[in-house]
């Protein structure tokens, strides 16, 4: 699918995004093996999200799925059953690593694959402390998908995460819970916490302590009505639209505001934007709030260290707000950038090159210097959903029409972008 983006005039308008990605995984796996059916509104239309479900449907669990709206009746802490076939993650490394803790403590033997960009992504970060904890766990060449999962009993571990990653903090934690005694993780930088605040409201023990989290084994889970929070990660796609358009005035409602994703709020307000945060709340440990957003000029920035991390997966659309900024985006420390669904340090290179930007590659980051122009171009989103929307936006602010390839792939997390940004643009 090729999509065509003109410039816009500017973005106006109020929306309501789509259910978080990472919180909706979280939610819907954590229902399979709670006690009773879990009712779950604005489930992410992603199709990331849609892999979860029909992974826990090949485990034995009903799942309903209508719309926003999913309904999964819970078996239990050992109610999944083998399956028949292998398991299709999809494009989700979310769904292969959080359910490969899940599968790895089962009475019964899976196998779980994923399409090319999956099956090129490390899972050696998620077969070390599972097999430190007594898994029985084969990769292809040792680290990739599929994953062939044998019958094991596991052993609480206490675990030093080598990488800051949430999805192999919650692979272990979620493996903890068929674990006897207590399974500890320590972050190096602390990640996003859907999982801490998750496994609490369906009722695990568990304590958290900084970078470090603590759950004990065999609790007994309980079904529960839950919402998931707009997705903040898509929301960053339409904020920097209004940010890079003049005249732009956007109204976000009911976004999820979680202090561990939050971070591009605050890194927009350092930067100048004129950002603001209405009628914050919380529902089910996460914050939701609606967000008002108006054109500004930008100073630019650097993200390093700690802040990688909590920005890794809005770095594409922030590297196109850098390069119109005052003083350009400087990227350190985010080796992980290239391990994603696609090496991000090089599709956001070639797709700025494409457009006449210039930027710096490094091994780890990049240097996209400020004050640039946008020539309209021929993107190419590589079959990765925040490479094809980050360049949208790019193209919002083009001098001519832009052509998006493949951009069909944004429905991976965001299957209503392109009709969302057409109702917004003028
Ligand atoms: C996610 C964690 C991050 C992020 C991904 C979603 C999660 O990945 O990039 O989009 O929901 O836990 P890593 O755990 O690989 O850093």
């Amino acid at each position: 699918m090729i999509e065509r983006i003109s410039p816009a005039k500017r973005i106006e308008g109020t929306i309501r995004l789509g259910g978080d990605k990472s919180i909706s995984h979280r939610y819907a796996m954590l229902a399979a093996i709670a006690q009773g059916t879990t009712r779950i509104h604005d489930y992410s239309s992603g199709a990331d999200c849609a892999s979860t479900l029909g992974v826990l449907q090949a485990l034995g669990i009903a799942v309903e799925h209508s719309g926003g709206e999913v309904s999964i009746a819970g078996r239990g802490l050992d109610g999944l059953r083998a399956p028949a076939g292998t398991l299709d993650a999809g494009n989700s490394g979310s769904t292969i690593r959080m359910m490969s803790g899940l599968l790895a403590a089962q009475p019964f033997s899976s196998r779980i694959a994923g399409d090319e960009s999956l099956s090129r992504r490390p899972m050696g970060r998620v077969l070390l402390p599972l097999e430190t904890m007594g898994a029985s766990i084969f990769a292809r060449d040792g680290k990739y998908p599929p994953l062939e999962i044998h019958p094991a009993k596991l052993h609480a571990i206490d675990y030093a995460l080598p990488v800051a990653s949430a999805q192999v903090k919650t692979c272990v934690l979620f493996a903890g819970l068929f674990a006897d005694g207590v399974t500890t993780v320590r972050e190096p930088l602390r990640t996003r916490d859907h999982t801490e605040l998750a496994l609490r409201a369906f009722g695990a023990e568990i304590e958290v302590h900084g970078a470090v989290a603590s759950v004990s084994g065999r609790p007994q889970l309980n079904a529960l009505e839950l919402t998931v929070p707009g997705d903040l990660s898509s929301a960053a796609f339409f904020l920097v639209a209004a940010l890079l358009v003049p005249g732009s005035r956007l109204r976000i409602e009911r976004i999820g505001l979680n202090p561990t994703r939050s971070a591009l709020l605050d890194f927009l307000l350092a930067m100048g934007a004129d950002v603001r945060v209405e009628n914050l709340e919380f529902q089910a440990g996460e914050g939701v709030g609606d967000l008002e957003v108006r054109h500004s000029a930008v100073r630019g920035g650097v993200i390093d260290k700690s802040l990688t991390a909590a920005l890794i997966d809005e770095i594409p659309v922030l590297a196109v707000l850098g390069a119109t900024s005052d003083e350009g985006l400087v990227v350190r420390d985010a080796a992980e950038l290239r391990v994603k669904e696609t090496d991000r340090i090089e599709t956001v290179a070639q797709n700025l090159r494409a457009l006449g930007v210039e930027i710096e590659v490094a091994p780890d980051g990049f240097r996209v210097p400020g004050r640039q122009r946008f020539r309209a171009a021929q993107i190419d989103s590589f079959g990765d959903h925040r490479i094809a929307m980050a360049f949208a936006v790019a193209a919002l602010a083009a001098d001519g029409e832009s052509v998006i390839n493949d951009a069909g792939a944004a429905s991976v997390s965001f299957p209503e972008f392109y009709r969302t940004l057409a109702r917004l643009r003028r």
